[in-house]
């Protein structure tokens, strides 16, 4: 299986309202080329899947998907919603955002229910793993970041490993706009080779590893440059329809 090519995701986290989303998913299609050499996916909030769906009126450059979502596939879960619901627009789901870890204390064991959630639901999952500031400072990297891809990964099923996506977030480099270097980011990307692998018994190429952390277009060649990496998580810039296809531009060979 070749290796896959790059995948640009554009997490607009809690931005846009539906109207809001309909004109940015109008002006991003303006300005992707008509053949885009880089997979392009947008994470709009829930209410504005369907605005976002529709304004893309089946433009087959661009995918769809949902920023989170429950473990389970329906219940007593007041204000949640399930992988099953998103399945309509959605082709992907992001699970363990830092902002999720931290903000509202995700373990890694809900991070794992909610990737199988995805899963079981027949879409693909992109779980986000990241050092904080303290664990870099404490030469922790390493141990957290096999941790969290572990958990996330390890003990699915082959071929549901291969329809994963690992992100690479450092939590210090999200919205900071002091992205982390190329270095550091190949070699992250190493380690989460390796867990890929183990969970995957084998070769699993297919897998991309994105980063993610204040990617700019300015940024960007160089980011996606690092060894083993696939493509770009993209926050802030991605609520800019120039911003976001520059760093499509980029990320393309
Ligand atoms: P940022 O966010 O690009 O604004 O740093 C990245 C992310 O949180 O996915």
């Amino acid at each position: 299986m070749p290796r896959r090519r790059a995948l640009i995701a554009g997490n607009w986290k809690m931005h846009k309202t539906a109207a809001e989303a309909a004109v940015l998913t109008t002006e991003i299609r303006a300005l992707l080329p008509a053949e885009p050499e880089v997979d392009v996916l947008l994470l709009p909030p829930y209410p504005c899947l369907q605005t976002v769906h529709g304004a893309l009126q089946g433009d087959r450059r661009v995918q769809l998907g949902a920023q989170d979502c429950h473990w389970e596939d329906s219940g007593a879960f007041t204000g949640e919603v399930s992988a099953g619901m998103l399945a309509a627009w959605c082709q992907h789901v992001l699970v363990g955002h830092s902002e999720r870890r931290q903000l509202f204390h995700e373990s890694d064991g809900t991070v794992r229910a909610k990737l199988e959630a995805v899963l079981r639901s027949g879409m693909e999952p992109i779980l986000a793993v990241g050092e904080t500031e303290a664990e870099r400072r404490s030469g922790a990297t390493r141990d957290v970041l096999v941790r969290q891809a572990r958990a996330g990964l390890v003990g699915l099923p082959r071929e549901q490993v291969l329809l994963c996506t690992v992100a690479y977030e450092p939590v210090w480099a999200i919205g900071t706009g002091a992205a982390a270097e190329p270095g550091d980011i190949a070699e992250a990307a190493l380690i989460l080779r390796g867990v890929i692998e183990e969970a995957a018994s084998g070769d699993a190429a297919e897998v991309r590893i994105l980063y993610g952390g204040s990617v700019t277009p300015e940024s960007a060649p160089a980011l996606l440059s690092a060894d083993g990496v696939a493509g770009a998580l993209v926050g802030g810039a991605s609520l800019s329809a120039p911003q976001f296809c520059g760093i499509t531009a980029a990320a393309s060979p």
